[in-house]
């Protein structure tokens, strides 16, 4: 969970982003869009199951400042690698990370994620969000875009393209781009690739932060559980009973069996 202070500092790095690496015109559009939508982008969750990356209240900002952030280094990383980085530009890296999730904001009116209101999933599945269904379907990419061009930010072909794959080919929807074998039909760009890694590096590193103590610690509570167990089966009481039981079997397999209990 973030503090107040955490979300609004994730929020001020986010239009910082914008200030540094957008260009006019589109930047003075780009940032009324984020500023009129500010307090629904800043609280989101990245998504509306718990066992997803982010879902708590300001994981959505939390989780584009990470892939944004990614999506430089590894931008460095390709360059050094020897990709022609030259076929896109930084703005474009950095707009499409911004906006890679957008479309999980919703629709002007609504939000994708809602508290949930079933008090069973809440507590039994600690479910905090349910899906909007007053939205009307659209995949995250498309709504995203959709977003984009109804508030007049004009966006490139390149990052039309790496907003559509971000997911890879964890998305059926991408195969038309990503696993074509005509060489003149793959993307002319190394963009929607990194942006699809950025995304997974910052997903599995929410993942590791969230998730990894907490299933550490089970297996800790699991290991402690096991030895006391173990230690009740040893102690005087629980010999004897076990005595007591093999002297009522008849059986020598089965003796043995309990015994090796
Ligand atoms: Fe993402």
């Amino acid at each position: 969970m973030l503090s107040a202070e955490q979300i609004q500092q994730n929020w001020l790095r986010l239009i910082g982003f914008i200030e540094d690496h957008i260009s006019e015109p589109r930047k003075t559009n780009l940032i009324d869009f984020y500023e009129k939508y500010s307090e629904r982008l800043m609280l989101m969750p990245a998504a509306h199951k718990k066992e997803y990356h982010n879902a708590f209240p300001g994981g959505y900002v939390e989780h584009v400042n990470r892939v944004i952030t990614c999506a430089l280094h590894l931008n460095d990383l390709w360059a050094q690698m020897g990709a022609d980085t030259t076929t896109y530009t930084k703005e474009e890296l950095v707009f499409s990370a911004l906006n890679h999730d957008l479309g999980k904001l919703g629709d002007e009116e609504h939000d994708s994620y809602i508290p949930q209101t079933d008090k069973w999933r809440q507590e039994k599945l600690g479910e905090d969000y349910m899906f909007n269904n007053k939205l009307a379907f659209a995949s995250v990419p498309d709504r995203g875009l959709y977003l984009l061009q109804a508030h007049n930010v004009k966006y490139t072909f390149n990052e039309m393209i790496a907003i559509q794959t971000h997911d890879g080919l964890y998305d059926e929807a991408n195969k038309k781009y990503l696993m074509t074998y005509m060489p003149e039909q793959k993307p002319r760009t190394s963009l929607p690739y990194i942006i699809h890694q950025a995304d997974l590096m910052a997903a599995r590193i929410e993942f590791e932060r969230e998730w990894l103590p907490k299933l550490n610690n089970n297996v800790e509570k699991q290991k402690k559980s096991f030895t006391l167990e173990n230690n009740k089966k040893s102690s005087p009481t629980a010999s004897g009973n076990k005595a007591k039981a093999l002297n009522t079997v008849k059986s020598e397999g089965l003796k043995n069996l309990l015994d090796n209990l």
